[in-house]
C-alpha cells in the first residue's frame, strides 16, 4: 500500500481499533516471541518475524476482521514492539520533514512548510518515555529529571532532540527533524530554484576552484545548495567538511566529514566551528566545506580561502549578497584576533568570488534570488558585480511565485579562471546582449 494510504488508512482506523487492542496484542507478541533469538535478527527480519507471530496471534485469538483492517493491526502492533511506535510511519514518511511530539496526545508533524496535528498518539506517557529511551539509549544517554534535556540522533540521521519535566511543564517533548534531501543540481533545476544555464556556470565554477559564499535566511535551502554543488568538486580531491550537525552527503571517495560538538553538562569538552576550521588547515585539505559560518571562525575560513584552499563552500545567514558581506564583516570581527576593519575588508575582498543569495517564496518554493561576482573595488570597500538577478511578478490570488531570471556576463576575472581550468563559459553568461528568460 502507498504511504499515503496508509497513513489515510491509519487515521480512519484509528477511532475503531483503541490503543487498548493495539496494546493487547503488543503484549501477546511480546510474550510468544522469544527476545534473545530476536535480537540476532536484523531489522527486517525482526519485523518480518513481529509480523508473522502477531498474524498467528491474532487469527487465532482475535476477533474476525477485514483483511486492511487486520494488517493495519498488525503493521501497529509490530511498530509499537520494534521501536518508535507511532512514530514509524512518519519516519518512513518523505514527505515529512519534522515532527513534533508535545506530550503523549499531541503530535504535529510538517510536510512541505505546512504544520499539521496528527490524529493519533501515543497510548501513554509511560509508551512516550519508553520510544525516547530507545532512541537515546542509542548514543549512549539517558532522560530523566538528573539530565533533562538531550539532543540525539537515529541511526537514519534524523535529529532528534528531548526535554522532559521538569522543564517542560506538559509533559516529556520530542522534536526530530528530517535528515535533509539530497537534492542533485538537475533536480534543483527542475523545482525551479535555477535554470539550466545558471546549474551550468555554477558547476564550472566549482570546478574552476572559485569560492563561493552561499546565503540566505533560515529554510532557504541553503545547506540543499551547498550539498548540490559540492558534488562538482572532483573526485580525486580531499575534501573535509565542518558542521554543526552533519547533514551533507557527499558523494566523492575522498570525504572527511568532521562535526562540532557542544560544552557537556559541565560545560566542558566543546569543540567549536572554529577549533575545526583550524585543525582542518593541518588535515592538507584541498577544500574546506563549512556548513555555515556563525562566529569568529569567519576570519580563519577567509584565511584558508587566501592561502591556497581555494574552491571552498560555505553559507552564512543574510539576506541579500550585499549583506551577506557585511554579516562576514562582523563575524570576521567577533575573532579573537583582532585585525583592523581595512584587513578584514581586504581578506574579505580577495577570498570571496562569488556569493550566490537565496530566498523563499511566498509559495514556500526555494531559489536563487541573486548571484554576485564580489572583488575590491576603489576604496577597498568588497564590490559586487551581479551575474544573476530574479525579478519576482507580484504574487496573484494563487500565491504562486513566479518570475524572470536574468543572467548578465561573467566578470573578466572569473571568466579567465574558467578558461584556465577548461571550462566554458555557458552561452548566456558571455559578454554578449542581455537576455532574459522565464
Ligand atoms: N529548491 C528547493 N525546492 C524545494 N525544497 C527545497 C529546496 N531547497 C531546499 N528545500 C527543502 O527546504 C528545507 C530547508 O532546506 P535547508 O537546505 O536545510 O535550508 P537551510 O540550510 O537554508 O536552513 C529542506 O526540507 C529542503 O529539503
Ligand atoms: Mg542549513
Amino acid at each position: 500500500m502507498a504511504l499515503k494510504d496508509r497513513l489515510e488508512a491509519d487515521r480512519s482506523a484509528h477511532d475503531r481499533m483503541s490503543r487498548d487492542t493495539v496494546g493487547h496484542w503488543r503484549s501477546r507478541l511480546l510474550d510468544e516471541i522469544n527476545l534473545d533469538e530476536l535480537a540476532l535478527l536484523t531489522l527486517e527480519q525482526r519485523r518480518a518475524r513481529l509480523e508473522k507471530v502477531t498474524g498467528l496471534l491474532v487469527a487465532r485469538e482475535g476477533p474476525v476482521l477485514a483483511a486492511a483492517e487486520r494488517a493495519n493491526l498488525i503493521r501497529r502492533v509490530v511498530d509499537e514492539a520494534l521501536g518508535l511506535g507511532v512514530l514509524e510511519p512518519l519516519l518512513a514518511d518523505p514527505t515529512v520533514t519534522e515532527i513534533m511530539v508535545n506530550g503523549p496526545d499531541s503530535i504535529f508533524v510538517e510536510r512541505a512548510g505546512v504544520v499539521s496535528r496528527l490524529d493519533g498518539g501515543f497510548a501513554s506517557e509511560e509508551q512516550l518515555y519508553q520510544t525516547i529511551d530507545r532512541i537515546v539509549a542509542q548514543v549512549n544517554r539517558r532522560v530523566d529529571e538528573s539530565s533533562p534535556m538531550v539532543d540525539a540522533r537515529l541511526p537514519t540521521g534524523e535529529r532528534v532532540n528531548v526535554i522532559v519535566p521538569p522543564l517542560s511543564l506538559i509533559g516529556p517533548i520530542l522534536t526530530i527533524r528530517r535528515f535533509p534531501r539530497a537534492y542533485t543540481i538537475d533536480e534543483l533545476i527542475g523545482l525551479g530554484a535555477m535554470d539550466a544555464a545558471t546549474g551550468g556556470v555554477l558547476a564550472a565554477l566549482v570546478r574552476a576552484r572559485v569560492n563561493i559564499v552561499i546565503s540566505g535566511g533560515t529554510g532557504t535551502g541553503k545547506t540543499t545548495m551547498l550539498n548540490a554543488l559540492s558534488a562538482f568538486v572532483p573526485a580525486a580531491e580531499r575534501i573535509v567538511t565542518i558542521e554543526d550537525s552533519a547533514e551533507l552527503q557527499l558523494k566523492q571517495e575522498h570525504v572527511i566529514p568532521l562535526e562540532s560538538r557542544p560544552a557537556n553538562i559541565e560545560g566542558k569538552g566543546a569543540v567549536s566551528i572554529r577549533d575545526l576550521v583550524r585543525n582542518a588547515l593541518r588535515m592538507r585539505p584541498d577544500r574546506i566545506i563549512v556548513g555555515e559560518v556563525r562566529g569568529g571562525e569567519t576570519l580563519d575560513m577567509l584565511q584558508a580561502m587566501n592561502t591556497g584552499h581555494d574552491g571552498s563552500l560555505v553559507t552564512v545567514h543574510a539576506n541579500s549578497a550585499r549583506d551577506a558581506l557585511h554579516r562576514i564583516q562582523t563575524l570576521a570581527s567577533m575573532s579573537d584576533v583582532k585585525l583592523p576593519f581595512e584587513a578584514i575588508r581586504a581578506q574579505i575582498a580577495s577570498a570571496i568570488d562569488v556569493v550566490v543569495q537565496l530566498g523563499r517564496g511566498a509559495d514556500g518554493s526555494r531559489r536563487i534570488v541573486e548571484i554576485a561576482a564580489a572583488g575590491s573595488g576603489e576604496d577597498g570597500e568588497p564590490d559586487l558585480l551581479p551575474l544573476l538577478t530574479f525579478k519576482a511578478e507580484p504574487v496573484g490570488a494563487d500565491r504562486v511565485t513566479r518570475g524572470v531570471f536574468r543572467h548578465h556576463p561573467l566578470p573578466p576575472v572569473l571568466a579567465t579562471r574558467l578558461e584556465h581550468a577548461g571550462e566554458a563559459v555557458p552561452e548566456r553568461f558571455r559578454p554578449d546582449p542581455e537576455q532574459e528568460e522565464r
